[in-house]
């Protein structure tokens, strides 16, 4: 019997990875688990992908270079709050989450046990990993993305760590710095955002930045759309990867669905396994606040579904599907632009609105069948499972497999952003 190994994890997931009950591995553990000690390469190795690097010159720690230092300390010093634990990298990005390097194919050392040689694949999970620490606010969740992946083939183990090369990625690896403004970490603040924000849209307007190709770290999840795989991030477009035979993996470019993918998608979509459908949406910050799509087989781009009956903005992470309906939730931390100027943060946590489910039958063209249903104090950012069931009255049941997140719990991740 041979059992083919293909998983994939998200950033939800600690990097511990167990195979069974009888193997681990944790590249956090070096000491024990690698029979020889780990090879770096270099970051700003360009024979891992097929994205050309930016075009800046290196030389380019010009005049803006030093007038965004200026800048940046100033921020830091006059406009920003003091440090608070979630966004201070000396206490979010320190032992088990400490930022670590990329890592060419280094053999593992099985320390108990044997891996059974039926046993052939890829095991690759996808998470937030700095390339470099800003000196102002960050969030665990801002870092850059990068992939770790085990092969396993004929009883033996190879581990790899690399980034996805990002646009972000690519342009500061260039400079050597961190350039880009943090999403979660910098959101807090109408002074510090709007400053940070200005510097950094002098250096797009200067050409300096391409923003055409994103600012997303694509560090959140990986999915198979029409059989290609894709890192994702929720306010960027997809990364499309290839996984080489001997399990190390390339980043090919982003990827925008011969232009039928606009803006951003969830890192949550969906897939169906029997018909490999993917399922999937994306939310702004403004009207329509959310739009439902899906991908056929082929991993084709179907029709936008903007849903204009979501009144305000929800940070809707996640959605559900059945094999009838799609389940959009509408919560109550929302991001809207006027929240900078009403709360001074981005992100907000509004007490007086009631959550509500969405349930659109998951091949509609429009939202006209769309029906919401109130549910005070349900908010979901994960979706656990989600089907369809006829009740002894013959009556329709839809079932819905959540974690509600509680009241205090999204406040506080309202007040971090
Ligand atoms: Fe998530």
């Amino acid at each position: 019997m041979s059992y083919n190994l293909s998983l994939e994890a998200c950033h939800h997931l600690k990097p511990l990875i167990p195979l069974s009950n009888s193997y681990a591995f944790s590249h956090y553990s070096h000491a024990k688990i690698f029979k020889s000690q780990p090879t770096f390469i270099t970051r700003n190795s360009k024979k891992d992908t097929i994205i050309p690097a930016p075009n800046e010159s290196r030389n380019l720690p010009s005049n803006l270079y030093l007038l965004e230092k200026i800048f940046n300390k100033a921020i830091i010093k006059f406009l920003d709050h003091p440090p608070h634990l979630p966004v201070d990298p000396c206490n979010t990005l320190t032992d088990n989450f400490a930022p670590v390097d990329e890592l060419s194919p280094t053999k593992c050392e099985v320390v108990y046990g044997s891996l059974p040689s039926c046993l052939d694949g890829v095991y690759i999970r996808n998470g937030p990993n700095p390339q470099f620490i800003s000196s102002g606010p960050q969030h665990y969740l801002d870092g850059d993305g990068m992939v770790h992946s085990i092969r396993i083939s004929q009883g033996c183990a190879t581990f790899f760590s690399r980034y996805i090369k990002t646009n972000k990625y690519l342009f500061e690896n260039h400079v050597k710095s961190s350039i880009v403004p943090n999403f979660i970490g910098g959101m807090k603040g109408l002074g510090p955002f709007v400053t940070r924000a200005t510097l950094f849209c002098a250096r797009i307007v200067l050409g300096k930045y391409d923003i055409s190709k994103g600012i997303g770290v694509a560090n959140t999840n990986l999915a198979l759309i029409g059989g290609s795989r894709y890192a994702l991030y929720e306010s960027d477009l997809p990364y499309a990867l290839k996984v080489e035979d001997n399990g190390d993996v390339i980043t090919l470019h982003q990827h925008d669905f011969k232009g039928k993918l606009f803006m951003n998608m969830t890192a949550h979509p969906k897939i169906d396994p029997k018909t490999k459908e993917v399922f999937a949406f994306r939310y702004w910050a403004t009207y329509p606040y959310i739009t439902y799509f899906r991908f056929d087989a082929n991993g084709n781009k179907q029709t936008d579904v903007p849903i204009f009956s979501m009144k305000e903005p929800s940070l809707t992470h996640d959605l559900a599907i059945t094999q009838k309906y799609a389940i959009i939730c509408d919560i109550q931390l929302g991001a809207h632009p006027m929240n900078l100027i009403r709360r001074g943060s981005l992100v907000s946590f509004d007490k007086m609105k009631v959550p509500r489910i969405g349930v659109l039958p998951r091949y509609a063209k429009d939202e006209s069948e769309i029906k919401w249903f109130e549910v005070p104090g349900l908010n979901i950012l994960h979706v656990a499972n989600a089907w369809d069931e006829t009740d002894e009255y013959g009556s329709e049941v839809l079932v819905l497999v959540a974690p509600n997140v509680g009241n205090e719990e999204v406040n506080s991740i309202g007040s971090i952003m």
